[in-house]
């Protein structure tokens, strides 16, 4: 945790019945999942823009959809972390510090390419949604805990209109 993160923490005076371990650690997974949703959503207008081939209106179709959606994720993501009385990071320098999804810059991958990389990184998000849930639960935040799993849902769906383009 920075030092920045700490004094976040530290202006904090919520009464949401949590400890402040548990708030440190929420705001901790809230800022961390925003960042990665920065990411993806950036890839997906990467892609919506940039890709070519015979299926191109589909793709470009369905990345917009995605990324379309994942603005509303965004947002209220980042407005729960305001729910704890932080300020919740709003600049591309902070989602690159925080994010743990990667991008490949100067590299434009092929249509199906594209697909794989985004099905890919539904699946990586998926995996921290189902930890960050987990450890919800055993601080006894409910609240985010219902937050990360219906991400998590949401994800796996998205991860599989993705994936049937890559079957068959
Ligand atoms: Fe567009």
């Amino acid at each position: 945790m920075t030092d920045m993160q700490k004094d976040q923490v530290k202006l904090i005076k919520p009464d949401v019945a949590l400890t402040d371990d548990a708030i440190q650690k929420t705001v901790l997974a809230l800022q961390t999942l925003l960042a990665d949703e920065h990411v993806l959503y950036m890839k997906l207008r990467n892609y919506h823009w940039n890709v070519t081939g015979p299926n191109f209106i589909t793709l470009h179709e369905l990345f917009e959809e995605q990324y379309t959606a994942l603005a509303d994720t965004i947002d209220d993501i980042a407005e729960r972390i305001r729910s704890y009385g932080v300020r919740a990071i709003g600049t591309l320098k902070e989602m690159q510090e925080y994010a743990r999804l990667d991008e490949t810059p100067g590299a434009l991958p092929p249509a199906r390419d594209m697909v794989a990389d985004l099905v890919s990184d539904h699946e990586t998000l998926m995996r921290h949604l189902r930890a960050a849930a987990n450890d919800m639960g055993e601080v006894g935040n409910m609240g985010e805990e219902d937050l990360f799993i219906g991400l998590l849902q949401d994800h796996q769906k998205k991860a599989w209109l993705l994936r049937a383009h890559l079957e068959g």
